[in-house]
Order: structure tokens, then C-alpha cells, then sequence
């Protein structure tokens, strides 16, 4: 088995820190539910914006059906009542909400970027089950499967941070440093359809990822319940090429790694994850 860990050189590498501190360690329940709400937080804002940029005549006309902005206002209403129910119970401790970048321009990127906010979830298990019916739904408004494959993929905190991350301008100074650490963000350039076979390029923006003996032996891994799937991931300028191999379908995570095998964990992640769409004709049985 390859297990060689990435090298990331930093060309001009920008991470936001909202958190910047890894130390192996015992991580508190404190830390825990302070992670959940900075990952609500974010959610919330991003509702609450979207609503008040879109009117309800926006999303009719973009195509939604009627009653989708009164079930968005549904899903900001629980965003809200999640970020109140963890800053209670955290008191003093609470992370305030930061300030956000949403790439979001029209009713139509503002849904897909809810597909994606949802894919990421939270860690609570009774708020998880709530963000996986608002998931479902963002999914069926953009008539994508609710529920595409038998299994959610299993990120690490530090997978779902780098996702969260990448939205994140800056943080309150008070809010303390979270023992998680954004991995190098990848970027999907690739459009259109994506399926089994299809050649996507994914950039590594800012900075070079390389293999620890200067070699560029990469290899893409898409995260799935069963563990990675993995495809080599060739170099070239400014990011690497990967086929998406057989066997990952839906919403689906891609982080760039030195293992070829093996689980992908927090040691041997190198960047990412990027978060991929990938429609193959039929259900992929795994
Ligand atoms: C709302 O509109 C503002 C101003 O155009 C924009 O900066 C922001 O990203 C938008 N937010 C969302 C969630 O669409």
C-alpha cells in the first residue's frame, strides 16, 4: 500500500483562519458544539441573506414551484432556532457568527449552493436529521435525487471545516480557536454533466500539492461510506486531471491524497474535499 503523505508547498497559499490551531489532543464537548455552530451560523446567514435578496416572485419566476420560498422560510426558521439552542447551551463559550462570502448571485446559484451548505450538515444528531429533510427537499426543488445514493459519505471535521471554510471571510476575535484545521481548498473547474469516465480538473488554487518525494503521485479519493474510491490524479499546471472511476454516484466528496488504498483520515488527507454532482445513468450499487 502507498502511504506517503502529501507536501503542500506554498506558492501563496491563503487558508482562512477562522481556526488555525491541530494539536492531537482530546477534543471537549465544548469544542464540539462550538464546531456545530460555527457550521449554523454559517447556514443561517446564508438563509437569511438568500431571503432577503430573493422575493418570493424571484423563485417562482426562476422556476421553483410555489410553495418553495414559504419552505425556505421554513429551513431559515430552523437554522435560527439551531444557532439559539447552541448558544444557550454554550453561554459565555458561544462562537459568534463571522462574516461570509456566498458565491450567490440569482435564485438559481442560491439553490445550488443550498444543496451544497445541506450536503454538509452538522454534527448533532437531533439537528442532523432536520438538515438531512431540508437536504432532500433543496435536492428535489433542483430535480436531483433526494436520496442518491444508499449511503451519506462520512466526512472528518477537519473535511466538513475545509468545506465551511471556503465561505468564511473573517471571525470575531473573541470566538476561541477550534482544535480544526481547513485543509487547502480544491475547486472543481470542470462543467456540465458529470458521470462515470468523465475527465475532471480540479485546481489547486494559490498554492502546489505534491508527493513528499517531490514527485507528483497523487491520487484523488472520493470519500464513500464504504471508504475511498480512488483514481490517480494527474498533474498539470495549476491542479490535476482525475476520470471519475466506477462506483460513486450523487453528492459526492473528492479530496486529493498520496494513498492509492487504505481509509482516508485526517493524516493523509492533502486537499479538499471538493464537492462533485455525479449523475451516472443508473443507480450505482456499492
Ligand atoms: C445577497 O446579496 C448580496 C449583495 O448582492 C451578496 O453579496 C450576497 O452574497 C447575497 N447572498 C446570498 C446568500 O445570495
Amino acid at each position: 500500500m502507498q502511504y506517503r503523505l502529501p507536501l503542500i508547498t506554498l506558492a501563496a497559499i491563503t487558508l482562512v483562519t477562522a481556526s488555525p490551531v491541530v494539536t492531537k489532543r482530546d477534543i471537549t464537548d465544548i469544542e464540539i458544539l462550538n464546531y456545530a455552530l460555527t457550521l449554523e451560523h454559517l447556514e443561517d446567514k446564508f438563509y437569511r441573506e438568500g431571503l432577503a435578496n430573493y422575493t418570493q416572485a424571484d423563485f417562482v419566476a426562476a422556476g421553483f414551484a410555489d410553495p418553495f420560498y414559504a419552505n425556505l422560510k421554513e429551513i431559515s426558521y430552523d437554522e435560527t432556532t439551531h444557532v439559539g439552542f447552541l448558544t444557550k447551551a454554550l453561554g459565555d463559550a458561544a462562537v459568534k457568527e463571522c462574516t461570509y462570502s456566498f458565491p450567490s448571485t440569482d435564485p438559481k446559484s442560491f439553490v445550488a449552493l443550498a444543496s451544497v451548505l445541506e450536503g454538509v450538515g452538522t454534527t448533532a444528531g437531533s439537528i442532523l436529521t432536520v438538515e438531512a429533510r431540508h437536504n432532500a427537499y433543496i435536492r428535489a426543488a433542483k430535480a436531483q435525487a433526494p436520496f442518491p445514493s444508499p449511503f451519506d459519505a462520512p466526512l472528518t471535521f477537519n473535511e466538513v471545516y475545509t468545506l465551511a471554510a471556503g465561505f468564511i471571510v473573517s471571525c470575531p476575535s473573541t470566538n476561541g480557536a477550534l482544535p480544526f484545521k481547513a485543509f487547502p481548498g480544491i475547486t472543481l473547474v470542470t462543467t456540465g454533466p458529470l458521470a462515470a469516465g468523465t475527465e475532471i480538473v480540479l485546481q489547486t488554487p494559490g498554492y502546489v500539492l505534491q508527493g513528499a518525494d517531490g514527485s507528483s503521485n497523487l491520487y484523488a479519493a472520493f470519500i464513500m461510506v464504504t471508504g475511498g474510491v480512488f483514481a490517480e490524479a494527474i498533474g498539470i499546471d495549476g491542479g490535476f486531471k482525475v476520470v471519475i472511476p466506477e462506483g460513486v454516484n450523487g453528492q459526492v466528496y473528492v479530496v486529493l491524497t498520496g494513498c492509492s488504498e487504505g481509509p482516508i483520515t485526517d493524516d493523509n488527507v492533502g486537499a479538499g474535499p471538493a464537492i462533485l454532482e455525479i449523475t451516472n445513468p443508473y443507480p450505482t450499487v456499492v
